[in-house]
């Protein structure tokens, strides 16, 4: 017990903002570390096992040789950093987190399991919106960086354990990347609202060719006018996203790209597509 102990006093929640919340209990098999990947809107941690943490800093000998595995997530655990003022508030984050569930399915998001605890680390009450994701192992699918139509063979052959398949495997993901594009439409059609598709990390690609999207909690209501809507960190995330939508459709796809589809005609004209790239340069430079 006392190894353990050491474990958690060096990487147990360890930002000072996360310390000793009330609503985890302490485990003899489970740890929380913070994830090596961020994002603004959540507090990410892993979920590890105790001893694969131990083997992580202590090695296990394999075949006479001393190896240091990375522990990998049981589960991924995100609290967000947004307030909720009312319990409503908090059970609509949930309603749309159904929303994207129902229109992508388990196979295209990260599943969470959504729950809602009282955080009285601050000294006072406060509504905290906390979910236990599934973890999805593999590459950040960067629609910023698809510099030619070889991107995903490039990124499956950079994936060492996979060269001998690497084209099989980006085959899979653009059939994934077609889905995924296809059952966006249907949800923007039929629900009016559109997931998150531009934060940094928000897709993966997935080792076996699936791709998934982590980031389940910024969903936004598409207007269908000219006012370009910023989200509560000031950022266009619904243009941007329209934008990445576009991007997987032509760049990865290689289709091209129905200008007349009403969602294209109204959020990527060239005048609007400024406005929004002016709107970023403020959210970014707010962030410094
Ligand atoms: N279930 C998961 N499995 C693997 N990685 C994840 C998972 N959830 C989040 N991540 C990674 O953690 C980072 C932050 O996640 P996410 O984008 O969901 O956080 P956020 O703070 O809500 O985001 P944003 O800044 O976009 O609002 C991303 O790089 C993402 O890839
Ligand atoms: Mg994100």
């Amino acid at each position: 017990m006392k190894d353990t102990k050491d474990i958690r006093d060096q990487t147990y929640l360890s930002g000072s903002e996360v310390q000793n919340l009330n609503f985890i209990k302490e485990s003899e098999s489970y740890m929380f570390r913070k994830y090596y990947r961020s994002g603004l809107r959540s507090h990410i941690f892993e979920v590890l096992l105790i001893k694969d943490v131990h083997k992580e800093s202590q090695g296990e000998i394999i075949d006479g040789i001393r190896l240091f595995p990375r522990a990998k997530p049981k589960k991924i655990f995100r609290i967000l950093r947004s307030r909720f003022e009312s319990k409503d508030t908090i059970f609509n984050e949930i309603k749309k987190y159904n929303i994207l569930l129902n229109a992508l399915g388990p196979d295209l998001i990260a599943q969470s399991q959504e729950f809602v605890v009282e955080y009285t680390g601050t000294g006072t009450r406060q509504i905290v919106l906390c979910g236990l994701q599934e973890y999805v192992e593999g590459e950040i699918l960067d629609p910023w960086r698809i510099f030619d139509e070889n991107y995903l063979t490039n990124i499956y052959q950079s994936t060492p354990q996979r060269e001998s398949n690497h084209c099989k495997l980006a085959q899979t993901a653009k059939k994934n990347i077609a889905t995924f594009v296809k059952k966006i439409h249907i949800m923007i059609k039929e629900t009016g609202y559109i997931p998150d598709l531009a934060g940094n990390g928000n897709l993966i690609l997935t080792p076996d060719g699936g791709l998934k999207l982590v980031d389940i909690n910024n969903i936004v209501e598409i207007k269908l006018d000219n006012k370009i809507l910023i989200d509560d960190k000031g950022y266009p995330s619904c243009d941007v996203s329209i934008d990445v939508l576009s991007i997987l459709e032509r760049d990865i796809l290689q289709k091209d790209i129905h200008i007349d589809d009403p969602i294209y005609k109204v959020f990527l004209t060239p005048k609007r597509k400024k406005r929004v790239k002016a709107l970023e340069k403020k959210f970014y430079n707010s962030l410094s």
